[in-house]
């Protein structure tokens, strides 16, 4: 083999060898500086046929030009297989993570206890075959007082205290009262509804008084409805609420324009069986106001009450929330304290 040949087979050794050995993308960039740059060692050396004979040239130009396309070829295939070996890396790198590595604390979110709540009371009332209605906040004389009985200038308007808007005769609902005038207006009897919903009243506030918050209203109304009825349904809702076989409930008269007889019922307290801090010592607590549909009522919506009867009651559903949970003041309910609602 003369001294060219011998010459070009050590270059492309060594240029294999460099190859092989170059396992990162910024290794490889140094064998091709090496070796394929303008001043690399297989470049000068291809430079040098310029400085042959004509008949040197004719007898070394293939293999020159081989030289330098053979050695391109294999540096383009290294170049490719460590350029996958580098997009795999950065896959494997986004895909793994460290199990032990620092994780922010991450608040989770809940539903509200008044939320809870009201699930849980129209779920027992679903099951009793009743329907979830709803009716409007902003609300007007007719519907929040005059179809309930409460004629202008009664002073049985002075129980609640009003928020007027400034619109003729418009108000904010002070009682989910008006949900029953909505539905026997477009349903006709028989009718089974319970209205969650919030309400407004123009009070000061305390720990147990809001000027906006929760009740519920529930409305039977059908042929042959009692009393009787009213106090056993009463009755098995709170059991079904507090999760008790057996819960008394106790009555005393009461009055509300729109109804009569109106009541006033009050539950066994479901916390304790000789008095606690929740029913102050009494074994009773008050719950809601209650009685049969008054016959003014349902003639203000059309109902012919020869023919049926019904019974409505109001809890203060908020009120109720505070029992279950035993929360001490109101105004937590809609402060938006994350370290109070998270306890949910
Ligand atoms: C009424 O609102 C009647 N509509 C209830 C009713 C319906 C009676 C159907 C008869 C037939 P009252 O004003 O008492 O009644 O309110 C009902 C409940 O709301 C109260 O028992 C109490 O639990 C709650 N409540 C009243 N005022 C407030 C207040 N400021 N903050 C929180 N809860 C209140």
């Amino acid at each position: 083999m003369n001294l060219i040949e011998t010459k070009i087979q050590n270059l492309l050794t060594e240029f294999h060898q460099q190859l092989t050995s170059a396992t990162t993308l910024e290794a490889l960039e140094h064998v091709r500086v090496q070796f394929l740059g303008r001043n690399g060692q297989i470049s000068e050396f291809v430079k040098d046929i310029k400085n042959f004979s004509p008949e040197d040239k004719k007898l070394w130009g293939g293999k020159f030009n081989q030289l330098k396309q053979e050695s391109e070829q294999a540096f383009q295939d290294r170049l490719i297989i460590l350029q996958q070996a580098h997009l795999q890396q950065l896959e494997l790198a986004q895909k793994s993570f460290d199990v032990t590595s620092y994780v922010p604390n991450q608040a989770r979110g809940s539903l509200h206890p008044c939320t809870l709540i009201v699930q849980k009371v129209e779920n027992v009332f679903i099951s009793m075959g009743y329907q979830i209605a709803d009716g409007p906040e902003l609300e007007t004389d007719f519907y929040n007082f005059e179809a309930l009985n409460i004629a202008p200038n009664h002073p049985a308007r002075d129980m609640q205290d009003t928020f007027w808007v400034n619109l003729p005769g418009q108000l904010m609902r002070t009682q989910t009262s008006n949900v029953q005038i909505h539905t026997l207006q477009n349903q006709e009897p028989p009718v089974a509804i319970l209205a969650p919903g919030r309400v407004y009243r123009s009070e000061a506030t305390d720990a147990s008084h809001d000027f906006v918050f929760k009740q519920f209203e529930g409305l039977l109304v059908g042929k042959d409805i009692s009393m009787a009825n009213l106090l056993a349904t009463m009755q098995a809702c709170l059991q079904a609420i507090f999760e008790k076989e057996r819960l008394n409930i106790r009555v005393r008269p009461g009055f509300f324009p729109f109804v009569e007889p109106g009541v006033e019922i009050d539950m066994q307290c479901p916390f304790c069986e000789q008095g606690c801090s929740v029913c102050k010592r009494s074994c009773w607590i008050e719950l809601c106001g209650a009685g049969l549909v008054h016959p003014n009522v349902l003639k203000a919506v059309g109902v012919d009450s020869q023919i049926y009867s019904g019974f409505a009651f109001g809890f203060g559903l908020t009120r109720l929330v505070m029992l279950y949970y035993g929360i001490s003041d109101i105004r937590l309910l809609h402060s938006s304290k994350i370290s109070f609602l998270e306890q949910f």
